[in-house]
């Protein structure tokens, strides 16, 4: 059994909180585990815990097209979510659900080691930079700890706020020239992070 196996089976028989009493399926992610680009959204919704797999209902369809739109099959590029199991009537996770599912989530970017990490709404957006305003935020990488966070929002903002769009699909066009440039830095390269001030950090568009 891999790693990776190994954390998928760990999230089948979690129990660490009650969203594992009503849950049809866990939804640990799905697509490359050695992809440079992971997503990170907020939790499964109906389909997802039907199926077991995130972003396969009308947000993942929204985020399937965005992909597509630069070139990216969903196989190219890792997506997963910051909890595992789907919130009851798709209400916002708690922080206590956050924190119990923050060892998989953890686990799972240190074994996939991606070179940007695309958080999906504030959810995600407040593991790295908590209190932060992703309306404010968005389109601007940020380093965490070594790695580079995109912030962006959420693909099912867009379906109930349809003025969103372009700034999605904007951020989406960023996203591979940015990941060219995180893999061109060299490997000792001091990657600023949240602690210094933005005029310190990467001048990343
Ligand atoms: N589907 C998911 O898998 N995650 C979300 O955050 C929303 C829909």
């Amino acid at each position: 059994m891999t790693d990776y196996d190994d954390i998928v089976k760990q999230i089948a028989g979690c129990t660490r909180c009650s969203l594992s009493e009503r849950r049809t399926r866990t939804v640990p992610g799905a697509g490359s585990t050695s992809a440079d680009i992971m997503f990170i959204g907020e939790a499964p919704g109906y389909n997802e815990d039907q199926q077991g797999l995130p972003f396969v209902g009308a947000a993942g369809n929204v985020l399937t097209d965005l992909l597509a739109g630069i070139g990216l099959r969903r196989s190219d590029v890792y997506i997963t979510n910051m909890v595992k199991c789907r919130p009851n009537n798709n209400r916002d996770p708690l922080s206590s659900e956050l924190e119990a599912c923050s060892t998989y989530m953890d686990a799972q970017i240190g074994l996939i080691n991606p070179k940007v990490i695309v958080t999906l709404g504030r959810f995600s957006f407040g593991k790295f930079f908590p209190g932060r305003s992703i309306s404010r935020e968005r389109g601007k990488p940020r380093s965490w700890r070594g790695r580079m966070i995109y912030p962006m929002y959420h693909p099912a903002a867009t379906l109930h706020n349809p003025r969103l769009r372009p700034a999605l699909e904007n951020d989406f066009r960023n996203l591979l020239p940015l990941v060219e440039e995180v893999i061109a830095m060299p490997p000792d390269a001091d990657v600023a992070d949240e602690e210094k001030p933005p005029e310190q950090q990467m001048s990343l568009f």
